[in-house]
């Protein structure tokens, strides 16, 4: 059907305030030159004020070789839930059950005592259920927040993202927090072994199975990647160590930062200037702010706002209905929205009337579609982005990226979206495999725990030619 005149000018206008978010694929070039030069500079041992990414050394060098073996304590904090579970290896057969917790939003933006005191108390409640309470347990800790690590059980908090702000906790060795909590609350016989970020999980658990994974990437609440690097190219490594085998270690590079120096600036759009300013960490985690399921339905809804406010979409709108709150256009709505393939729109329905929209019609239900596509591939092309230039770097023939988190999980078209991009923009003769790895956090913590234990007891048998007592998988 022709469009009217009418018609005409009211589609100009809705393209000309949504064209910031249809970028040319030299903007997605541009950001990949712009993170490979990023991703150096977190590696030099000189760091310059405008340097943003952390990049941190994670002290897991090797990933399993499928022999783990043992009953292991598992931890994921990372977003609004709280798990706590058991894992119990024995070459590739892993036996979990686990245990999700709330972590209030009081104890969200309350002091780091409450929330490792609350943390240590679930943690006593899950070892007394299994009956676990004799059981010597070692404890790997998925802690899905930027951490410097000095050691793989050593990792002080550099700055809380996602929501939460809890006071006294910046800058403190997180194990040391838990395990005194632990001390105070429960009468547990607990190790922490290891903690490591969820992207680091991610990998750890995928590569398990599949030794070609060097990359593990989350699109979740927030984003993250990981990679492993060559100890030669990390340059703020401890020289001595770096004898050691292997010569290589997974940096977790924090690149949700990537773009707090201004650098990305020539891709955001007025909505992603204003869901910064009135986000709890303004200017910082920029790329994470263009990708994550954090911020994703918040920008959806701005676009909404403002094309309603020119009269381009809904006749006629209460202005106190929930489309004009800030935070009540979750990111699951994207998803919903983008599901519905007819014309029915079912989903999308559904969704405007939870935003209280009355009096819609079906093309209304056309643009809040189509405002929804933008935003989403332009999250899932810039997410490739950042893969391709993982991928090219490490250059290898053939390569598995592990992937998790809600976003890359329940919206319907973000995987086929970025294995497009990355065709576009990886060298040629590159294969990858995006590889989706099932309860990460959980079973990457408890591997990442065994392997470190299983070289701990293969350095003693070199230096001493014993093994240590399998306390793995001590049971009374
Ligand atoms: C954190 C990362 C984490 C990512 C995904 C980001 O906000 O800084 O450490 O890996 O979210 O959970």
């Amino acid at each position: 059907m022709p469009a009217t005149n009418e018609q005409l000018s009211k589609y100009e206008k809705i393209e000309a305030i949504v064209k910031g978010f249809k970028l040319p694929a030299a903007a997605y070039k541009r950001a990949m030159t712009l993170l490979n030069q990023e991703l150096n500079n977190g590696l030099k041992s000189q760091k310059s004020n405008a340097t943003v990414l952390s990049m941190f050394p994670t002290f897991v060098r090797s990933t399993p070789d499928g022999s783990e073996k043992g009953e292991f304590l598992a931890l994921d904090l990372g977003g609004t839930n709280f798990r706590v579970l058991l894992v119990r290896l024995n070459g590739q057969e892993i036996d979990i059950q686990s245990k999700t917790y709330l972590i209030p939003q009081t104890i969200m933006l309350g002091t780091g005592t409450q929330l490792f005191d609350h943390i240590a108390e679930c943690i006593g409640k899950f070892v007394a259920e299994h009956d676990l309470i004799s059981h010597q347990l070692p404890l790997g800790f998925t802690f899905s927040f930027p951490c410097h690590q000095e050691g793989l059980a050593k990792a002080k908090l550099s700055h809380w993202t996602k929501g939460f702000r809890c006071e006294g906790v910046v800058g403190e060795d997180i194990c040391q927090l838990l395990h005194e909590a632990l001390k105070r609350r429960t009468n547990c016989k607990v190790e922490i072994v290891a903690v490591v970020n969820d992207a680091v999980g991610t990998l750890m658990s995928a590569a398990h199975g599949d030794r070609n994974c060097e990359i593990g990437i989350i699109l979740g609440t927030g984003c993250n990647a990981c990679y492993m690097e060559r100890l030669d190219n990390v340059h703020t490594w401890n020289k001595e160590e770096k004898d050691f085998q292997p010569k290589q270690v997974i940096i977790n590079t924090e690149w949700g930062a990537f773009g707090d120096n201004g650098c990305l600036d020539f891709m955001r759009t007025e909505f992603d200037r204003e869901v910064d300013t009135f986000s709890v960490n303004p200017s910082k985690q920029t790329h994470e702010k263009m990708i994550s399921g954090m911020y994703m339905g918040e920008i959806v809804r701005l676009v909404l706002e403002r094309l309603t406010h020119d009269q381009l979409l809904f006749r006629s709108v209460d202005r106190e209905c929930a489309l004009f709150e800030r935070g009540r256009f979750y990111t699951k709505y994207v998803s919903e929205i983008e599901s519905d393939t007819d014309e029915f729109f079912r989903h999308t329905k559904q969704v405007l009337d939870d935003m209280q929209v009355e009096n819609y019609t079906t093309e209304d239900c056309k643009i809040v579609k189509y405002v929804c596509t933008l935003v989403s591939a332009r999250a899932a092309f810039l997410a490739a982005a950042g893969l391709s230039t993982l991928i090219n770097r490490l250059n290898k023939q053939d390569m598995t990226i592990a992937v998790d988190g809600s976003l890359y999980r329940f919206h319907p078209r973000f995987h086929n979206l970025m294995c497009l991009k990355i065709k576009e923009l990886v060298k040629p003769g590159l294969k990858f495999r995006l590889s989706l790895s099932h309860d990460g956090s959980g079973k990457g913590a408890a591997l990442t725990a065994a392997v470190s234990l299983r070289l701990r007891n293969l350095k003693n048998v070199e230096e001493n030619g014993f093994t240590q007592p399998e306390m793995v998988s001590v049971k009374a």
